[in-house]
């Protein structure tokens, strides 16, 4: 079958219940391209962190497929394939174990097989990367919440996997926080799955989104999905408030061909209109 799968990741009928009966996925048909960055939107429930623990080998379909660069996940080869994924879990407790901030962030790549010398310049630089320079000695539970999603983030970029799967990144980060994980996560040439409820984040990191509620209800263009609004109302979805502000203009009878994502591009809007 290898070769002949369309994505990078590649779902087919995959379902999901828990062990109590509760059913968290139906019948999932979905493909991502290598390299894309695609967002998981969905509301409370909707299954979202089931996926990506699926997507990431921790769980597996009670029915369908999951293949993940052609080659199908089994039991078997769930380990090779964990390797090749970084997965940032929701809680950030859930993925912080060791006692000192360095060691917690150094653990995957020591479990690399890397070099001395290659764990340190792939801890420090992430440990740069997400803020955390100067906290190195701090013992993770004894940090803040913000702080410990930092340290589970750097854990993550320092494994360097090809694919990343992103549960709530930007949750209870500062704006600061938040404005430089999307930088960093805009810069990467990976394959990024990103599940998220903040819409601005959404908008700034993803060109592509999915929406689900146990089901698939759409998938696209970011531009695509959030012009779908009473879908995405019925979902308990809204999109960015620039967005909300075109659509309301749009009802009133401006031509908005392009319904704008970002402040950035409402202000371009703006000011094609007004020239
Ligand atoms: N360990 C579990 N046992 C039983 N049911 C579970 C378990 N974990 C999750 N669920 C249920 O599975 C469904 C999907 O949960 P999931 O955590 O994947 O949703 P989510 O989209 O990530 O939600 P949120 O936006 O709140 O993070 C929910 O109905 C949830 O109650
Ligand atoms: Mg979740």
């Amino acid at each position: 079958m290898e070769g002949d799968r369309l994505g990078v990741l590649e779902l087919q009928n995959v379902s999901y219940s828990y062990s109590d009966g509760t059913v968290a996925l139906q019948n999932l048909d979905w493909v991502v391209q290598k390299g894309e960055k695609v967002a998981l939107l969905g509301p409370n429930g909707a299954g979202k962190s089931t996926l990506l623990k699926i997507l990431a080998g921790l769980m597996f379909p009670k029915g369908g497929t999951v293949w993940i660069d052609g080659m199908e996940l089994t039991k078997k080869n769930a380990d090779i394939l964990r390797r090749r994924i970084g997965v940032l879990f929701q809680d950030p407790d859930d993925q912080i174990f060791m006692p000192r901030v360095w060691d917690d962030v150094a653990f995957g790549p020591v479990n690399m097989d890397m070099s001395i010398s290659e764990v340190t310049s792939v801890v420090s630089e992430a440990i740069q990367k997400v803020g955390l320079q100067g906290l190195e000695d701090r013992v993770p539970h004894h940090m803040s919440y913000g702080e410990k999603k930092r340290v589970a983030i750097a854990g993550v970029l320092a494994m360097k996997p090809e694919i990343l799967l992103l549960d709530e990144p930007t949750s209870n980060l500062d704006p600061r926080g938040r404005s430089e994980l999307v930088t960093i996560l805009r810069s990467l040439e990976n394959t990024i799955i990103v599940a998220t409820h903040d819409v601005n984040v959404a908008s700034m990191i993803a060109e592509k989104a999915m929406v689900l509620n146990k089901q698939k209800l759409t998938d696209g263009p970011l531009r695509e999905v959030f012009s779908q609004t009473s879908l995405l109302e019925s979902a308990n979805l809204e999109v960015p408030d620039v967005t909300k502000l075109f659509i309301s203009l749009k009802e009133e009878g401006l031509t908005v061909d392009n319904l704008p994502l970002s402040v950035k591009e409402g202000t371009e809007h703006l000011k094609r209109l007004l020239d």
